[in-house]
């Protein structure tokens, strides 16, 4: 059964969004990175509530997210110096900080853990949500990619309720339409819960930046030994589309595609190639090519919609030339490494 899309521009509809996270039900929400699966983050039971629908371990924490720095201070113990500077340059917006949680608050958002993930969106639908929320007397949204548990983060509306569509009833009360997420793929994530911060998820920004902001040196998580909470964005097989994904340089792929194209399918196999480089290949009804916008905002905008477009289009394999090396590709590399994994 599918979830009701309401208008994320229509007042009405985020007053009903916010009064049924309130009853402790899930909302859908657009943000400026992905779409999220809401729920009120200061009741445990709708926080499980999550944990059911996207058949995730429990043990895995959501990030919560607030309207502004002040509503930080009900869920965190503390904010350290260079957690206050990576907030004061980029929120709202895509960095999620991993802080050390007041221990009566938010434990099922938490995943029982010590910390706490916090999150200020920029996307005018999710902030109007959150301050509606706050007038009915809620603090933050706990809100996990509206996607099953592994597979590709939504970037539409129409994503999330393709995703859930299956369940009956459908776990969702509603889901907001704020239009696709500008950004694309997921807050880059930064633990301030230490004594230094650690990266433990890339998204936009460069680990240059975040460091200069930061005014101390970042660890990288792969580079560091820390008893880590479950971290689903760290693992290494996720954002998974239907199609086996295989990541490639673009001299291979040319040469892939060469023999793909002599070949005849079996079992009227769809063949997908995403590439910055698109082979030059005779037109075929099996070979489905796709070109990688070749700037890495651009990339990482389209990059879950493109991996559901292939799916939509019956793609069981999936090519894709490796992106660049360059810094700024950071978070587009990681997702496609992780979607070429599993
Ligand atoms: O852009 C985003 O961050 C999106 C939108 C909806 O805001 N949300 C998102 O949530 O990507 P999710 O659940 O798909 O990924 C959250 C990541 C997971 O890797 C989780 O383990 C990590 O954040 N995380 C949350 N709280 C944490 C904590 N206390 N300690 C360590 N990792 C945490
Ligand atoms: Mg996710």
């Amino acid at each position: 059964m599918t979830s009701r899309i309401l208008p994320g521009t229509d007042p009405q509809a985020i007053e009903q969004a916010a009064q049924a996270l309130k009853q402790g039900k899930l909302v859908a929400i657009p943000t400026e990175t992905v779409y999220g699966l809401g729920a009120d983050a200061d009741q445990d039971t709708a926080c499980h509530a999550i944990f059911t629908a996207k058949g995730r371990p429990a043990d895995h924490p959501l990030i919560v997210h607030i309207s502004q720095l002040e509503a930080a201070k009900h869920y965190a113990q503390e904010l350290p110096e260079f957690a206050l500077k990576l907030i004061e340059a980029y929120w709202p917006g895509p960095l999620t900080l991993i802080l050390q949680r007041k221990p009566s608050i938010a434990d099922a958002a938490a995943g029982h853990q010590k910390t706490i993930g916090l999150r200020c969106p920029s996307h005018p639908v999710a902030q109007a949500l959150l301050k509606a929320f706050e007038t009915l007397g809620g603090h933050g949204i706990a809100a996990p990619s509206a996607n099953r548990f592994g597979r590709t983060s939504p970037t539409t509306a129409q994503h999330v309720q393709d995703a859930f569509a299956d369940l009956s009833p459908s776990p969702i009360a509603l889901i907001l339409d704020g239009g696709a997420s500008d950004v694309g793929i997921e807050s880059t994530i930064v633990d301030c819960s230490r004594s230094k911060p650690v990266l433990l998820r890339p998204g936009i920004y460069t680990p240059a930046e975040l460091e200069a902001t930061a005014g101390v040196p970042l660890l990288i998580h792969a580079d560091v030994h820390v008893d880590d909470p479950k971290a689903p964005g760290t693992l290494s097989a996720h954002y998974a589309p239907k199609a086996k994904v295989r990541l490639m340089a673009a001299e291979d792929l040319k040469i892939a595609a060469g023999m793909l194209a002599a070949a005849s399918p079996a079992n009227n196999a769809r063949i997908g190639i995403y590439a910055q480089h698109l082979p030059k290949v005779k037109k075929a009804s099996h070979i489905i090519l796709r070109q990688m916008p070749g700037n890495a905002k651009d990339a990482a905008h389209e990059l879950f919609s493109a991996l559901h477009d292939f799916d939509a289009q019956g793609v069981s394999l999936l090519w894709v030339e490796t992106p660049p090396d360059g810094p700024e590709w950071i978070g587009v590399r990681d997702r496609l490494q992780r979607a070429a994994s599993s």
